[in-house]
């Protein structure tokens, strides 16, 4: 697919079809595309006979319009003007690529131009449009052996953009296809199957990284270094398994050579099947998504070399495969992790803190300016806030503003939730400085954060526990990529100074 800016007028421009964005109160010379007056007109009377719904998102399709060159207007309705939101340009953009998806067009043709409102600007109408491409056109065929007659046709698509705009927009058409991109590396990693997907698997895709950019090393610690280094936590996790688990360090220097870098730690469990502790069968294929976590931070790594962002990251993605093996650690276990701290395993299914806290702990030596973790941490997230948001945590007031502006820039909804101090008491060991569990269910998420706290002392950092988000259940299983959005624009606020 290739995406283009034109300033052509969108009547003119040769396509398969076009596709016209229209408010509910759109009259003639009204935003809804600067058409022309016939044009418009046509469009004002279809609307007023009832031959077009424009409610938000509802799809009309007009044919043989002598006025327009292409053979087909995909008239998608976006809802009154003063109701408008980000939200519903989103599901307006959605529907219209849907809709076209079912036809086997290659040439499409959308006119945002004189669409720019307070809710949407053109950057942003650009953006929601390439990544609603992006998104509905991303499919995950690698192990269907059926799929040929499927393959989407579309080739071309020009978005009509006013002229002023070009320049920003060519930019932010840029963001969007290279956030596009990484998302399909999460998605791929994300709905790779565990056989396909190990601990080596992502350190190998880390490797490619590395080939590809000039900014990225990559560095993989095997187990010999990281006995040596004491990493004892995430190796004791990966011990019941014949994978062996990695810590994957991807750098990217887009920087100066002085500045700080920030850290992004991901959960890479490429299968959680809660080891000795072992998990009930329900949905337990899911588990494959465990490695989410890590997977996002290679992707931001990705999408920062690929637009050369000017800052400097280093991205460490811990990886394991938690199985009952006849090596496996067994409730009660006591490891010394590598901040000296000793942990009894009293579950061995909560793993992800035990390899995420190594991780952690190694990080300081970037010195980071931030450190910023990711991960499918507990099933109580899920519980709190349900599967449209991440939560996060953080010991930062000003990181907890820039996240959740980010959040909201992104459409990439995250709610911040409490760190609390109080919680470290149900953390208590009768035999080691901390348990990995409290003897209760209850704000599983926020003992999950504050276990992890403990091993960021002196540090600014945010927790993300992306477990309701990182995929979808049920008949659209797949990986959703969140929250590379997010981490994404907090990034590019970062780089650019708009902190
Ligand atoms: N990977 C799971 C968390 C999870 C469960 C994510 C279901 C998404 C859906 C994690 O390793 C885990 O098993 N957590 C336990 C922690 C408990 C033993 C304290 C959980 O949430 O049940
Ligand atoms: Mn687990
Ligand atoms: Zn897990």
């Amino acid at each position: 697919m290739n995406f283009t800016l034109s300033t052509e007028a969108p009547q003119q421009i040769k396509s398969d079809c076009l596709i016209i964005p229209l408010f509910k109160d759109a009259k003639p010379k009204d935003p809804a595309a600067k058409l022309p007056a016939k044009v418009a007109k046509i469009l004002t009377d279809s609307v007023q006979l009832g031959n077009i719904n424009n409610d938000c998102g509802q799809i009309n399709w007009l044919f043989d319009i002598k006025e327009c060159t292409a053979p087909r207007l995909l008239v998608v309705g976006l809802g009154p003007l003063a109701e408008f939101t980000a939200e519903k340009a989103v599901t307006a953009l959605q529907a219209a690529v849907s809709a076209l998806l079912q036809k086997q067009y290659s040439s499409v043709a959308l006119a945002l131009d004189g669409l720019a409102c307070k809710a949407v600007d053109e950057a942003q109408w650009i953006q929601r449009a390439a990544l609603a491409f992006k998104e509905k056109t991303y499919q995950f065929n690698t192990f269907k052996t059926k799929t040929a007659a499927k393959k989407p046709t579309l080739k071309s698509i020009s978005f009509c953009v006013d002229k002023a705009g070009v320049k920003s927009g060519q930019k932010t058409l840029d963001y969007a296809l290279a956030l596009a991109e990484g998302m399909s590396l999460v998605k791929d990693l994300g709905n790779t199957p565990a056989n396909h997907c190990t601990p080596s698997t992502i350190a190998q895709t880390a490797q490619a990284m590395g080939k590809k950019y000039a900014k990225v090393t990559t560095t993989v610690l095997s187990v010999a270094e990281m006995k040596k280094l004491g990493m004892n936590a995430i190796l004791a996790v990966g011990q019941g398994s014949r994978h062996e688990p990695k810590l994957v360090i991807v750098e990217y220097k887009g920087g100066k050579k002085s500045q700080a870098p920030i850290a992004l730690v991901g959960k890479g469990i490429t299968f959680d099947t809660g080891g000795i502790s072992i998990k009930p069968p329900g949905a337990m294929d899911e588990m494959k998504y465990d490695m989410c976590g890590a997977a996002t931070v290679l992707g931001a790594i990705q999408v920062a070399a690929s637009l050369n962002l000017p800052i400097n990251l280093v991205a460490l993605a811990a990886c394991a495969e938690n199985m009952p093996g006849g090596n496996a650690i067994k409730p009660g276990d006591i490891i010394t992790t590598l901040s000296g701290q000793t942990v009894e395993i009293l579950n061995t299914d909560a793993e992800g803190r035990l390899v995420l806290c190594d991780a952690l702990t190694y990080c300081a030596r970037y010195k980071p300016e931030v450190i910023l973790d990711f991960a499918t941490l507990t099933g109580a997230m899920v519980v709190a806030l349900g599967t449209h948001t991440s939560g996060f945590f953080t010991n930062d007031e000003n990181l907890a503003t820039a996240l959740s502006n980010a959040a909201k820039n992104s459409l990439d909804s995250a709610w911040r939730m409490p760190l609390i101090a109080n919680f470290k008491d149900d953390l208590k060991s009768n035999f080691a400085d901390l348990a990995n569990i409290a003897p209760h269910r209850w704000g599983g998420a926020i003992e999950a954060a504050v276990f992890l706290a403990q091993f960021t002392e002196g540090q600014r950092w945010a927790h993300f526990d992306i477990a309701g988000t990182a995929w979808t259940m049920g008949a659209n299983k797949g990986a959703t990529a969140r929250p590379l959005p997010l981490l994404m624009e907090y990034l590019c606020q970062y780089a650019y100074g708009k902190r």
